[in-house]
């Protein structure tokens, strides 16, 4: 006979794993949404700042995405880029980005996503992450304890244990007037010592692209959240680190993200602060 405990941690389990279909099933509609305009004139910009654009997709993408889990789960929590809040205190917050890379999106590039991260207070963890790049229709997903996916096939994280191989991917912030924040710096400091540096446009993506194997690193200042929560679980249930800059623990409210295959996290740590 299964003891309370246990059949309590198996309860928990099911539900992470029915709230992590229900996440799944909204990304793939949302992402019909963003293929629906992509490269058409039904696009329309506005400026959040002189570098930071929002369309009118990303706001009908959001309101969808907050209706749907408003109704399945209204006793859930949502942060959204856009704007969109429900704060209830309860044991899952989900932070969405309803277009992370809207500036490819604006400019035609095929490459942006939907992320969608769901945090346990309890836990005090991402208990489950999608991120739905819906041009390629690739669904990367993260469920704690249980492993990472990409269109239902688990994902581990690459080999490359030399630095001088490996392509490391980072982005950078909006505000790129502030020199001590704008990355540069930290850009300088890696560039010798890798293979190459990819700047891909979006957060979500790039942690993704860490947790299959394609990129063996990543590093980025000033993201929020709803960038960073779905693809800091899947990176980690791939098998990979994440961490701040210094090493200490990840934390998605804290504005920066060192995410790697755990083989080369010391040498880039290093070289970031060096
Ligand atoms: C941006 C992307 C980009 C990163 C920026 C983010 P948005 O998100 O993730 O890669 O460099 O810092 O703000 O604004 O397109 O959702
Ligand atoms: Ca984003
Ligand atoms: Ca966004």
């Amino acid at each position: 006979m299964l003891e309370v405990g246990c059949w309590r941690h198996i309860l928990e389990n099911m539900d992470i794993l029915k709230i992590a279909q229900f996440a799944e099933g909204i990304s793939i509609a949302a992402g019909k949404i963003l293929l629906r305009e992509f490269r058409s004139k039904g696009i329309l910009i506005s400026y959040k700042s002189r570098t930071n654009l929002v369309t009118n997709i990303d706001k009908e993408s959001e309101i969808f995405i907050f209706n749907c889990i408003k109704k399945e789960y209204p006793d859930h929590s949502i942060i959204a880029e856009e704007g969109s809040r429900r704060e209830i205190e309860g044991e899952f917050i989900w932070y969405i980005d309803p277009m992370d890379a809207t500036n490819n999106y604006a400019h035609g590039i095929h490459h942006f996503c939907i992320s969608i991260g769901i945090f346990s207070t309890e836990m005090k963890k991402t208990v489950v992450g999608i991120v739905y790049d819906p041009f390629h229709d690739e669904l990367f997903k993260g469920i704690i304890n249980s492993g990472a996916f990409l269109n239902g096939t688990r994902i581990t994280i690459s080999e490359v244990n030399d630095i001088g191989i490996s392509i490391i991917a980072t982005g950078f912030p909006y505000n790129k007037v502030d020199r001590e924040r704008n990355n540069l710096i930290e850009f300088n400091r890696v560039l010798p010592f890798v293979q190459g540096i990819r700047r891909m446009g979006s957060a979500a993506l790039d942690l993704s692209y860490v947790a299959c194997g394609r990129f063996d690193g990543y590093w980025e200042p000033g993201l929020f959240s709803w960038d960073m929560a779905a693809g800091s679980l899947i990176v980690e249930e791939a098998g990979g680190k994440v961490s701040k800059y210094d090493g200490s623990p990840f934390d998605p409210e804290y504005p920066e993200i060192l995410a790697t295959n755990g083989k080369i996290h010391n040498r880039l740590m290093g070289l970031l602060k060096s």
